[in-house]
Parts: structure tokens; sequence; C-alpha cells
């Protein structure tokens, strides 16, 4: 078992960066998981990791152990691949246990290593099947059951399942993570696609552009995303974001968005001031699922809004609906039974608003933490 440390990793490809100034502790048996939208660095971070890209800047390390200069073969981590490239005129047994006959493992501990990973993720009954006699799925296990005999510190995954359909990811998914469960060696898995991150993930690190944005468990990320990016990125439907200026003073202080008034949630007063003092302007962001509609009680806010169109869901009823000028999804009970053109009353519970700064992008409540906390 191993951590691995980016201690300000660069990486540049000539003029374009890829990693910029990294710096993030994995921990010894935790399922890491890298992700943010195509170009943003996590292959790169990887592949980093694995020994196949050199390093531009700054310090790698896999345990105590500084690896910037260690060969792959000798950093003892195992990849899975996207693309599986298993041999194809070799049984599963043979694939399983053709990188230890390289690595000149002795037979009675080739014969252990690949019967246990046959165990381990239900390969018993294939071992004599050629991969072509196998399902998609099926040949993504023998991919990661090859990663597995090797017994690694650290397990590599870049994508590995986005070649399977939509089914059998779900079910891989759970695989990996039971599998995680069983052998409780540091994962770091790389995807573009939020859900794997927050399904599998004990932490996820989200990346944009070369940058880390957060690092922090799913929940973490989910009720605190420390800017707009983060905040737009976790979650599906992806959270709301209004344009919104602040009016009015005192208790009476709004944000206020065309004929839309939202009271100034009560955490967020001080940093706000009232539309005498700042006058400023913010982007309010709200989760579909944390909208609702019907009457207000509580503390909420209203705002009017007319269904565009209507997605049924069975249980649910995803609704894009215009408001306050602007189109806002709304994920509500499917027993409302929203018609396309029906005028609605939106509520919006205040203690679920995020707020962010316009320039910078950042949340108004990760500021206030950090200030907190200095
Ligand atoms: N060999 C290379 N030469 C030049 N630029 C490269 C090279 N490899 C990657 N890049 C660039 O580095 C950036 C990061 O690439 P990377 O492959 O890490 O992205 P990614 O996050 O894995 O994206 P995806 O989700 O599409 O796989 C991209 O802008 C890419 O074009
Ligand atoms: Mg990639």
């Amino acid at each position: 078992m191993a951590t691995v440390t980016f201690d300000h990793v660069s990486k540049r490809y000539g003029d374009v960066v890829a990693v910029n100034d990294l710096n993030l502790e994995i921990r010894d048996g935790e399922f890491m998981v890298l992700v943010g939208p195509s170009g943003c660095g996590k292959t790169t971070s990887l592949r980093m990791i694995a020994g196949l890209e050199e390093i531009s800047d700054g310090t790698l390390r896999i345990g105590d152990r500084v690896v910037n200069d260690v060969a792959p073969k000798d950093r003892d981590i195992a990849m899975v691949f996207q693309s599986y490239a298993l041999y194809p005129h070799m049984s599963v047994r043979d694939n399983l246990a053709f990188g230890l006959k390289l690595r000149k493992v002795p037979k009675a501990e080739i014969d252990r290593r690949v019967n246990q990973t046959a165990e381990t993720i239900q390969l018993q009954k294939l071992l004599n099947r050629k991969p072509k006699e196998l399902s998609g799925g099926q040949r993504q296990r023998v991919a990661l059951g090859r990663a597995i005999v090797r017994e690694p510190a650290v397990f590599l995954m870049d994508e590995p399942l986005s070649n399977l359909d939509a089914k059998l990811r779900v079910q891989t998914r759970a695989e990996i993570a039971r599998l995680h469960q069983r052998l409780k060696t540091t994962i770091v898995y790389v995807t573009h696609d939020q859900v794997e991150a927050m399904t599998m993930g004990t932490r996820i690190a989200v990346m944009s552009e070369g940058l880390l944005q957060q690092v922090g468990t799913p929940q973490e990320l989910y009720d605190r995303p420390v800017n707009r990016f983060v905040a737009g990125f976790i979650g599906s439907p992806a959270m709301n974001f209004l344009d919104v200026a602040v009016k009015g003073s005192g208790d009476g202080t709004v944000l206020e968005a065309n004929e839309v008034r939202i009271p100034v949630p009560p955490r967020f007063r001080q940093i706000v001031g009232d539309g005498a003092g700042s006058g400023g302007r913010f982007i309010a962001g709200i989760r579909p699922e944390h909208l609702d509609i019907g009457q207000a009680a509580g503390d909420n806010a209203i705002m009017p809004a007319t269904a565009d169109v209507v997605e049924y869901l069975g249980n649910e009823e995803l609704l894009h609906l215009t408001a306050a000028g602007q189109d806002i999804v709304a994920v509500v009970d499917a027993e409302h039974r929203v018609r396309p053109g029906d005028q609605l009353q939106v509520i919006i519970p205040l203690d679920k608003v995020h707020l962010f700064d316009p320039e910078s992008g950042l949340s108004l409540g990760a500021q206030r933490e950090a200030t907190a906390a200095a």
C-alpha cells in the first residue's frame, strides 16, 4: 500500500501547460478520482504517476520515495486503460499470467495469484476462453484482472468503463468499488463523468485547464463547491445560475433578477452588504433538485415561471422553465404532472442558495470559511 504525493508538479509540452503546479496528496488505501472536462490534464497526471511522462517541474512521491527519475517498471504500479488490449491468441488464464511470467515469478505463485484474482472478480468459469469468446464487460474484467494479479502498491485507471454500454458501466462501476473495499489498495481513477466520480470516489479532485480546483469527499464538493466551475460540474442536472443585483437595505435586502426577488440568505447578509453600500452583483446558484413548485412555507423565495418542456422520468419530472428571463431546470415529484405552458410558482429554499463572485467565480461561502479559518 502507498500514498501518492504531487508537490508543485507541472507538465509542459512546448507552450501547452497540461498540468499547472499540482499539489495533491493521495492517501494510503484511498480511492481518488481525478475528474474534469476533456483536456484538463487528468491523463497527463496519471501518466506522470505511471512514469510514462516526464515531469517538467516539482516532485512526485510514491510512499516516501521520490519517483521523478524511477523507471515505470520499478514503481510498483499497475495501470488499466480504456482500451483493454488483451492478447487475442491467449486464453484468459494466459492473459492474466503473462505479465508475471515475464517477471519470472515462480509457477506456483503465478497459479496462486491467477486463481485468487479469478475468484475476486468472478472469472473462474472463463479462464480457458479466448478474448473473442467474451462479452465487452468480461473483457474489461480480464483487463482489470491483469492489473490485480500484479498486486501493485497503486492501481491507476484511465476511463476503464468508457467502452461499455450504460448498464454494464453501472455493474462494472460497482465491481470496481467492491474490489477496492476488498483489496484496500490505493486507486487513482480518471474519468470525465461526474456521476462515476461521485459514486466511486473516497475523495474527488476536480481539474479544469490544468489547474486543480478542489479536492474533497463527494458530499463536500456537492454541498460546498469552492467556485462556480466545481458547482456547475458536480451534480446532474447541473446547478442553475442567475445573475442577481443587491437591492434594498437592512432586513429588506434582496437579490434581484428581473422581477424575481430573493431575500438575502442570513448566512450571506454580512458579506453581501446592502443595495446602498455595495450595490454589488453576484451569481446565485441553486441545484435543480432543490427547487420545488406549489405553496411556499418557511424560509423560501418564490419565482414565477413558465414550463417550456417537461421530461417525465417516472418518479420525477425534469422541468425546463423560463423564470427571471432565464432558462432554469427543476426536478420535482412526478405527482405534480406539469404540462408545457403551465404558469408555476417555483420555490427556492434560501438555505440551498449558493453565491458566487461574478469576476473570480469564487463561492462567497468558501471565502467566508477561509476567512474564519485564517
Ligand atoms: N504529447 C502531447 N503533446 C502536446 N500536448 C499534449 C500531449 N499530451 C497531452 N497534451 C495536451 O495536454 C492537455 C491535457 O491533456 P490530457 O490528455 O491530460 O487531458 P485529459 O484531461 O485526459 O482529457 P480527456 O478527457 O480528453 O482524456 C491537453 O491540452 C492536451 O492537448
Ligand atoms: Mg484522458
